[in-house]
C-alpha cells in the first residue's frame, strides 16, 4: 500500500452523526460519519489549535469545544468566526475491508484561506 494511504480497518461501528479520533499524521485525525459516508479532518482547530474531535458534530458541521467555531466536514471550510480559514480534509475510501484515508493530497480549498499552520493563540 501506498505511503501515504493509511488503512483504518473496520469503521462499521462509526454511527451515523459519530466521530472518532485516529492517531495519524502531526495532528491527528477526526473521522466521522454523516448520511452514511465518512469523513477525514484534521483534528486540530485553525483558530486556536483545540482538538476538534471533542466538539460536537451536528449534520455535516463540526463545532470546535472551546470557542464553537464550525467547519464543514466535506470540505473543511469554516462556517465563520472566530476560526478565518477552514482545515484540512483527506479523501476517504470505505469499502467491504474498511477505510483508507490519502494523507498524501489534504483537500485544500484555497479560496478558504489555507495556509501557514496555526499555533496556540494565533490564528491561521
Ligand atoms: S480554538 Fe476552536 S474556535 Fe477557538
Amino acid at each position: 500500500m501506498d505511503d501515504h494511504r493509511v488503512e483504518l480497518g473496520d469503521t462499521g461501528d462509526l454511527g451515523d452523526g459519530q466521530l472518532r479520533y485516529c492517531d495519524i499524521g502531526d495532528h491527528g485525525v477526526v473521522v466521522c460519519r454523516v448520511k452514511g459516508e465518512v469523513f477525514a479532518l484534521e483534528d486540530n482547530c485553525s483558530h486556536a489549535d483545540t482538538p476538534l474531535s471533542q466538539g460536537s458534530l451536528s449534520g455535516y458541521m463540526l463545532t470546535c469545544p472551546l470557542h464553537g467555531a464550525q467547519f464543514d466536514v466535506r470540505d473543511g471550510s469554516h462556517g465563520g468566526p472566530p476560526a478565518y480559514v477552514g482545515v484540512r480534509t483527506y479523501p476517504v475510501e470505505e469499502s467491504e475491508t474498511g477505510v483508507v484515508i490519502d494523507m498524501s493530497a489534504p483537500d485544500v480549498d484555497p479560496d478558504d484561506g489555507f495556509g501557514q499552520p496555526g499555533g496556540m493563540f494565533r490564528t491561521r
